[in-house]
């Protein structure tokens, strides 16, 4: 396999569900683009800010103890292609991206991402994070999403603000008197009541906390806390691996970075 990718797996077991089902998870590729149609001060700060993840990336790496060397060395495009070349031969049941998938809004990176994402071949269920808008058309919708498996679903949930608005707390209520098992994917990770102090450590800019910010963001924490349908939830943000539980049985996954090659191959089957 190409050094460059490393892949992390993890299962859950979800009763009633038929058969296996693989998904892959990837967060934080924060693209920096430049193209035929940039500018040239497009392009110089496309350049600056890939030449600063160029640091910060390794930063973060060792930071959460985790391998880097030269096969990470690489562009954020040149790191994507080869995730999408990984996703293709892996063909899973969709590719979640959790946030930050560009660094920043720019025109050349929503070009790149509106066209290789659905040539992929591969079903993909985008979020936005927090370095990115509520929309981009094609890519990622405003609002939560849903996308029916065999037997549960994966909900995408906007929080890139630490909060969530009223309207799409009020869906996520809807979907959770269906009963129907969901896995939540959203960007910033929650600090709840089962992984307060291990989420804390990072800092308040790195989780929508349960007992502290605006109320849509502490009313999304105790819906994670307390609905039985929520069966796992996959996020980012913090640019490191974590597994924690929100309350017992109820896994939060925070994937390492995407732009230095970690999938997070999730496959979940019935009991
Ligand atoms: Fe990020």
């Amino acid at each position: 396999m190409d050094p460059y990718i490393r892949v992390v797996d993890n299962e859950l077991k979800i009763p009633g569900v038929r058969g296996r089902h693989v998904f892959l998870h990837v967060s934080d590729t924060h693209l920096c683009v430049w193209d035929g149609l940039s500018s040239p001060e497009e392009r110089a700060h496309s350049e600056e800010r890939e030449a600063a993840w160029m640091r910060q990336k390794e930063a973060f790496a060792r930071g959460f103890g985790e391998p880097f060397g030269d096969a990470q060395r690489i562009t954020t495009v040149e790191g994507f292609s080869k995730l999408l070349s990984f996703a293709r031969e892996e063909a899973p049941e969709a590719l979640i991206l959790t946030g930050d998938n560009l660094e920043y809004m720019h025109p050349a990176g929503e070009r790149f991402l509106e066209r290789v994402l659905p040539a992929c071949g591969v079903p993909f269920l985008c979020v936005p994070g927090n370095h990115e808008t509520a929309a981009l058309e094609g890519v990622w919708e405003p609002g939560v999403r849903v996308v029916e498996s065999d037997g549960f679903r994966l909900v995408a949930v906007d929080d890139r603000t630490q909060s969530v608005s009223g309207e799409d707390l009020d869906r996520l209520e809807e979907l959770a008197e269906d009963g129907i098992p969901m896995i939540l994917c959203y960007h910033i990770p929650v600090a709840a009541s089962g992984n307060r102090e291990a989420m804390r450590k990072y800092g308040v800019y790195f989780s929508v906390d349960g007992e502290r910010g605006e109320e849509g963001g502490r009313r999304f924490v105790r819906l994670l806390e307390t609905c039985p349908a929520v069966k796992m939830t996959l996020c980012g943000h913090i640019h490191g691996y974590s597994d924690t539980e929100i309350v017992p049985g109820r896994r939060q996954i925070t994937a390492s970075q995407g732009m230095i090659g970690f999938v997070h191959r999730l496959t979940v089957t019935g009991t």
